[in-house]
């Protein structure tokens, strides 16, 4: 029987979510959507035929419980969702980030256990063919010991606009919604080591740069005037419990000749990069670079899909989940660390309770 699907959150990413449980064909069967700008969940439902929507999760939930939910509101609003959600017993695909903060994210992880259903994060860049192979790599020893790590996903000019500059709703700027990526595919590879301390620094230097003539992505909910409450730029140097070390830095607007989105991690037998996946190493007493045959990327279209497939597939007790609840509230104790020790100038130590 075809499991039901509910979209909370009928915004631009929820396309995607679309795309993917469409792409399971039968298997699924999407019943209701809901969005708190109700006409937005209207035309949502008439786009894809979905036969009732709601103007929030509540009315949704009441008459539904969707065995699938996906939440694809904006930051703010995933804690209240996704609990409202794995309260009414459904399993839940939340986006990334999951939550304004680690504490939002604890009680998220509580919900699912508490109800023994699945609570599943968006690291769309965990389903990549990049990160499989450099998975597949690192888990059979071809690094060595991984000591260091770089990641970065800085723009030139790439601030989306609407709301993710106002941090009331999105809990912040580049950190909390580029970063996150690259962060968590970067800890994903070197095997989720637990991240202790944290030194970090944000700069809102430039702002919106809304001013410039783009051709980039921008929110649904731009605007002409918008508000810009968040950093442009964060760096941070993340310590693990097995002593490595990331480094990352992202951006909304940078003075920077070329936009990038790099993952660099090195071990003491090789080091790899990603999108596509390389290896760089010695070989009979040289420097080597390994390039594997076929397709190493990452495809945002593809392994959306893949996402969503191994979501329905983790509820079916087909696979295991590929972005768990615990990684997510990991990546939210790091994130609240770089803020604060932004805004104190001290390292901070991670203390879990
Ligand atoms: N995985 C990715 O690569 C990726 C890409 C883009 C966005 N995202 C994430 O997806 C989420 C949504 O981003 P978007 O670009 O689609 O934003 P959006 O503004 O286009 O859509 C968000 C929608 O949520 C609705 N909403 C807000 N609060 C709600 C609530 N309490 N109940 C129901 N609906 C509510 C809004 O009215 C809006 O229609 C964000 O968390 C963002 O970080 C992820």
């Amino acid at each position: 029987m075809a499991l039901k699907v509910g979209i909370i959150g009928c915004g631009g990413i929820s396309n995607s979510h679309m795309s993917g449980y469409k792409a399971l064909g039968d298997a699924v069967e999407v019943v209701a959507c809901c969005d708190i700008n109700f006409e937005k969940a209207q035309e949502y439902a008439a786009r894809y035929g979905i036969p009732h929507c709601y103007p929030d999760c509540y009315s949704m939930l009441k008459e539904f419980q969707p065995d699938l939910v996906s939440v694809c509101t904006w930051n703010s609003a995933h804690a209240e969702c996704t609990i409202a959600a794995l309260n009414a017993g459904c399993n839940v695909l939340c986006e990334k980030p999951m939550a304004m903060n680690a504490k939002e994210a604890v009680a998220m992880k509580e919900a699912a256990d508490k109800n023994g259903k699945l609570l599943m994060l968006g690291f769309v860049r965990r389903h990549g063919n990049d990160a499989a192979a450099a998975r597949d790599f690192v888990e059979k020893g071809f690094l060595g010991d991984i000591y260091y790590a770089k990641a970065s996903y800085l723009r030139r000019c790439g601030f989306p606009g609407g709301w993710f500059g106002d941090k009331s709703r999105s809990g912040g700027g580049p950190l909390i919604d580029l970063g996150v990526h690259v962060i968590d595919l970067a800890r994903y590879i070197m095997g989720n080591p637990k991240p202790v301390t944290v030194f970090g620094a944000t700069f809102d230097k430039i702002g919106a740069r809304d001013h410039i003539k783009t051709t980039g992505w921008v929110s649904e909910t731009a605007v002409d005037k918008p508000i810009f409450t968040v950093e442009d730029l964060a760096t941070a140097m993340i310590r693990f419990d097995n002593g490595a070390v990331l480094h990352v830095e992202a951006s909304f607007n940078l003075n920077l000749k070329n936009p990038t989105g790099d993952i660099n991690i090195f071990g003491d037998k090789a080091g790899l990069s990603l999108d596509p996946f390389e290896l760089y190493t010695e070989c009979n007493d040289r420097i080597a670079d390994i390039v594997i045959h076929g397709d190493n990327g990452f495809d945002f279209h593809r392994d959306f899909d893949r996402e969503v497939k191994n979501f329905y597939e983790a509820v079916s007790g087909k696979a295991p989940c590929l972005a768990t609840a615990e990684d997510g509230v990991e990546l939210m104790r790091i994130l609240d660390a770089v803020y604060e020790s932004a805004a104190t100038g001290r390292s901070v130590d991670i203390v879990r309770e």
